[in-house]
């Protein structure tokens, strides 16, 4: 039997698209091998949001090719953002790949392995839209317990440095009684915790007919037997409606955190970046969140260096930065990608200043989320262990609260999948300490 091995590059969404090649491969008779050095086929699932995922698969498929001069037989297929950027170019700068396929032609896999062994020449396809929803392939889940959801695809918005809406389309929806079905099915599975995945999940429903909103989504799921936990992502601020607020402060499923991407604190690099909110309106925002959810814990993406940010734009981000006090904080340099608007926009910012923004920022940061941590200690909290035992410290288990915090406690007799009380006794600014309560 032939094995294979999946690479994932990039955001959940690619996750859950693994999940769904790893599935389609398993129906054809492949089985999953330990590592890429082993596998008789490997995919390499792409992200295209910065530039150092481009330099990155480039990388891996230098290494790969001299694994398969050792092993010629071995066949490397390359999906997802990056194909659908790049196109033929990935076969012009690794002509060793046997396989590409773009984000709307994930289904497509094995067809192309195939047409690779009939033509001897590499295979490819790139759609320009949705025919197959990738929840609609067989899935094979990373954990039993866990599932992704995707409940639309593509993005409406045009965030001046994004490369998401090129690559993934306009949103296109899943039908809701689709959703709520595939969801009892997962239930059927023993999954315990779903999440949500849209590339802007919020504006769910908003090109079907009767426009269902997202806010329904949640309320149907919160009746669902035998489901424990639903998470989504990622919203945009300016669609976070008082219907969605009220949906998760009323149901007993949806976690008590949320994903609330800020970019900026600058109203100024705000309309550059076409980000609808202003400062002082995302800030209202998050306080009406944590007035209706007290329990909530947030967490934010930011870039740094942006087209034309000043010093004094970038002392606004970390003014909201402190008013704000998010649990957690993605941080990133801002990355040109042709294409988009920002790439063609002058102002661009030293990369030495970028740099130094950069370690401010996540100096402040670190040290908000290490004192919100340090705000649970001697709170007792249920954890649903993902990891039994790490691979760091085979004495210790790790879990995740509601919150989506990371979580470890003493490792003997965990199981993956099992939800546990415990009590914290530790903060770090990524993860808290804790022991059974
Ligand atoms: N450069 C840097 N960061 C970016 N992001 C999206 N595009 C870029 C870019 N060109 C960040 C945003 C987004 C997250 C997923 O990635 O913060 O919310
Ligand atoms: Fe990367 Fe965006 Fe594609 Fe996700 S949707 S893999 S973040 S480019």
């Amino acid at each position: 039997m032939p094995t294979y091995f999946v690479r994932t590059f990039g955001c959940q969404m690619n996750e859950h698209d693994s999940e769904r090649i790893a599935g389609l491969l398993e129906a054809e008779g492949y089985t999953k091998a330990d590592d890429a050095d082993a596998a008789d086929l490997v995919v390499l699932n792409t992200c295209a949001i910065r530039e150092n995922a481009d330099n990155r698969l480039y990388g891996t498929l230098g290494q790969l090719k001299h694994a398969k001069q050792r092993r010629p037989e071995m066949r490397i297929a390359v999906g997802g953002c990056l194909v659908q950027k790049d196109k033929g170019l990935i076969i012009e700068r690794a002509p060793w790949v046997d396989a590409a396929f773009g984000t709307f032609a994930v289904g497509e896999l094995p067809a192309l392995l195939e047409r690779r062994e009939r033509t001897g020449v590499p295979a490819f396809e790139f759609r320009e839209q949705t025919e197959v929803f990738p929840s609609a392939l067989p899935a094979r889940r990373t954990d039993p317990f866990h599932a992704w959801v995707a409940v639309s695809v593509g993005c409406d918005n045009a965030c001046t440095f994004c490369i998401v809406p090129s690559v993934r389309g306009p949103q296109v929806s899943r039908r809701m009684g689709e959703i709520l079905d595939e969801v009892g099915a997962l239930m059927d599975e023993g999954v315990v915790e779903v999440t949500l995945l849209g590339q802007n999940v919020n504006t769910y429903g908003r090109d079907l007919d009767g426009r269902p909103l997202f806010a329904e989504l949640l309320r149907a799921l919160d009746g669902v037997d035998g489901l424990r936990r639903v998470r989504f992502t990622s919203p945009h601020p300016h669609d976070f409606t008082p219907d969605v607020i009220d949906a998760m402060a009323s149901s007993s499923v949806v976690c008590e955190h949320i994903h609330f991407p800020m970019q900026s604190g600058s109203d100024r690099v705000l309309r550059r970046m076409r980000r609808s909110y202003r400062i002082e309106r995302y800030l209202a925002w998050l306080e009406q969140i944590r007035d209706a959810i007290p329990a909530v814990a947030v967490s934010t993406d930011i870039i740094v260096g942006f087209p034309g940010e000043t010093e004094e734009d970038f002392a606004g981000t970390l003014a909201a930065v402190e008013r704000a006090r998010f649990d957690s904080a993605y941080t990133f340099r801002y990355s040109v990608r042709p294409g988009t608007e920002a790439a063609g926009m002058d102002g661009g910012v030293d990369p030495a200043m970028v740099a130094e923004r950069f370690d401010r920022l996540v100096a402040a940061q670190e040290r908000i989320s290490l004192e919100r941590n340090q705000a649970a200690i001697g709170e007792r909290v249920e954890i649903l262990i993902e990891e039994p035992a790490s691979r760091k410290d085979r004495r210790r288990a790790t879990g995740r609260t509601r919150t989506n915090k990371i979580v470890h406690v003493p490792g003997a007799g965990r199981v993956a999948g099992e939800f546990v009380d415990v009590v914290v006794t530790g903060a770090h600014p990524h993860h808290l300490d804790a022991l059974p309560a």
